[in-house]
């Protein structure tokens, strides 16, 4: 399933190694291996860059020094701490494992992958670079420098973000881990992407590791990773009118070209972006030449290949099943019948939630 090395692995953390001797950055977090101070380097590292976060390490750590610190600090505070740096659900996370470990742990710092990942904030890459730089683990690392790095070396020439990359680049990390040095590698391979192997330009030159690179080797250094263009994938909102009779639910046949073709739904209109999802309703319900009461009872968020389906669902009692604009394309159908029938997906959703929900 996976491909061959092109190169020796272990090439990779001897010269990274010996690199890192040489060009390593010296950062705060870098002069001690207390896991709270790795941990709480790590998150603030997650999104942002070494050079904003350094001010903010320093002080958080000055207003709390320990783990027992943080965990009897008000969320207030921290968020205080954290204000100017973003993504503020590191800083509640970071709180809230804060007080697990103190509570649950003793105050004692997870040294395991499993105790680790089941922190809030700690994925399978952060609890990586927690056990490698704070404990000497070996354990493989995924963060995003280190995926780039990754995928030029390899010269991966795919999505670098679909399920299968995500597989492979997860083995090759694992595979070029070094078991000797896992504390150096990590901040090795980290700096490597982060100094020498960006994004843009990188500096293939001073690459310690450009005699194995293959997209070095292949010409490929300025293409990869191959950046997916991110569609626009559009919103359509639409309303669909479950309509209740004697004679069971009403659906119409989807014309049999285009999309969904030949498949069944609720009546259904388009919502534009001026209308309220009840006026539409009221509108549709008059057009079929129906009378009675309805009632929102749910979203139906489904998504399609090329577009988003927001799907405001209305329950309608009707007064009468003879009213509607007779035509092959209208059937009135019962719940068993429903069951059977090729209802399109958001409708079925729709469906299943009323019967749920009664
Ligand atoms: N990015 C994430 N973790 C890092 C670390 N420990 N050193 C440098 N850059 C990083
Ligand atoms: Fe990155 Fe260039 Fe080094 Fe390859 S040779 S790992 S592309 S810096």
């Amino acid at each position: 399933m996976f491909e061959a090395f092109p190169f020796d692995p272990a090439e990779v953390s001897h010269q990274l190694l010996a690199w890192y001797g040489k060009e390593g950055r010296d950062l705060p977090w870098r002069n001690s291996r207390d896991p709270y101070r790795i941990w709480l380097s790590e998150i603030m590292l997650q999104q942002t860059t070494v050079a904003a976060v350094i001010p903010y390490f320093e002080r958080f750590l000055k207003k709390f020094p320990t783990l027992s610190a943080l965990a009897s600090a008000s969320l207030d505070d921290v968020i205080t701490l954290w204000a100017g740096l973003g993504y503020y659900s590191r800083a509640r996370n970071l709180h809230r494992a804060a007080q697990q470990i103190a509570v649950e742990q003793g105050g004692t710092f997870p040294d395991s992958l499993e105790a680790l990942t089941a922190l809030p904030g700690i994925g399978r890459s952060t609890a990586g670079a927690i056990l490698s730089i704070a404990f000497d683990k070996p354990t493989p690392i995924l963060d995003g420098n280190v995926r780039r790095v990754l995928v030029r070396l390899f010269a991966w020439l795919e999505d670098p973000r679909s399920s299968r990359a995500e597989k492979q680049l997860w083995v090759w990390a694992e595979a070029l881990t070094s078991k000797d040095s896992p504390h150096d590698y990590a901040q090795a391979i980290m700096d490597l992407g982060a100094t020498v192997c960006t994004p843009r330009d990188p500096d293939c030159d001073s690459c310690p590791l450009q005699e194995i690179c293959q997209a070095y080797k292949q010409g490929l250094t300025a293409v990869l990773p191959v950046i997916r263009k991110k569609q626009k994938i559009s919103v359509r909102q639409q309303i669909a009118l479950i309509v209740s009779g004697p004679g069971g639910f009403l659906l119409r046949q989807r014309p049999p070209e285009g999309l969904l073709g030949g498949m069944w739904e609720f009546p259904t209109a388009d919502l534009s972006p001026a209308m309220m999802a009840e006026q539409a309703a009221a509108r549709l319900l008059s057009d079929l030449s129906l009378h009675g009461t309805f009632q929102k009872v749910g979203e139906i968020r489904h998504a399609y290949s090329h577009f988003k389906l927001e799907l405001s669902v209305f329950k309608v009692d009707a007064e009468v099943d003879e009213g509607v604009a007779e035509g092959s394309v209208y059937c009135w159908c019962h719940g068993v019948e429903l069951e059977n029938i090729a209802l399109h997906g958001a409708h079925r959703k729709a469906y299943r939630q009323l019967e749920n929900d009664s």
